[in-house]
């Protein structure tokens, strides 16, 4: 089964398959920039979109994009009902095409779908869509030979090597770094993932 056949499977009931709590990162985000006057915001692999939702309630005009349709579906529907709107559509990290720019930019869970080849040009992406003075917000599973493939571990999920998230940043401000390691009980069987974290700011 395809990533996008099980995500859209577990985006196709009414309920929020990831809930609707918005992620705690999101309020150093607003402290590091605050919405004041319009400030843009691009959320990539929104899925069911509380997160983006939460964004556009605080006052950003909001982006949004996910590779399933249920998500995008989903992430407009939490919009209307919270009175917000928002420009949420499908498209794929692999291939977007981005022309306008941004002053929050962030992916929670999802940059493990990025092919190896597409890394880099990921990144130089995230650089020309993020405004000078912008912050970004990324993290990312990591592998450490200590530690079991997570039970519901997805065959189209890539796993990065310790610290490589960090080394696409070298010319921006980092505001937090960090690399944490977590009990999780998802798929019933309690198990450990490991996760760096990076917040920067664009300085040039
Ligand atoms: C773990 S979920 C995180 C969703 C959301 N960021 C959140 O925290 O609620 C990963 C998301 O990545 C999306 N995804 C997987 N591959 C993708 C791709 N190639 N392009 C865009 N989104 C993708 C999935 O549809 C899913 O919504």
């Amino acid at each position: 089964m395809s990533i996008r056949t099980n995500y859209e499977k577990w985006y196709s009931t009414e309920d929020y398959y990831w809930g609707l709590e918005p992620g705690d990162f999101l309020e150093e985000l607003i402290q590091l920039c605050p919405p004041e006057s319009g400030k843009k915001v691009l959320d990539i692999g929104c899925g069911e979109g509380k997160d983006a939702v939460y964004m556009a309630q605080m006052g950003y005009d909001v982006s949004a994009f996910d590779l399933t349709e249920n998500g995008i579906r989903k992430t407009i529907k939490l919009a209307n009902a919270k009175n917000v709107s928002i420009n949420a559509y499908v498209d794929d990290i692999n291939t977007f095409d981005i022309r306008e720019q941004f002053d929050i930019v962030y992916s929670t869970g999802t940059i493990q779908y990025l092919f190896e080849q597409n890394k880099k040009e990921f990144f130089e992406k995230i650089n020309r869509i993020t405004q000078k003075n912008g912050v970004v917000y990324f993290n990312v599973f990591v592998e450490k030979t200590f530690l079991e493939l997570p039970p519901d571990w997805d065959l189209e999920e890539k796993m990065w090597k310790s610290g490589e998230l960090f080394t696409f940043f070298p010319d921006w401000k980092t505001e937090r770094i960090d690399e944490v390691i977590f009990e999780d009980f998802s798929g019933g069987i309690p198990h450990f993932h490991c996760m760096d974290t990076i917040i920067c700011r664009k300085m040039i």
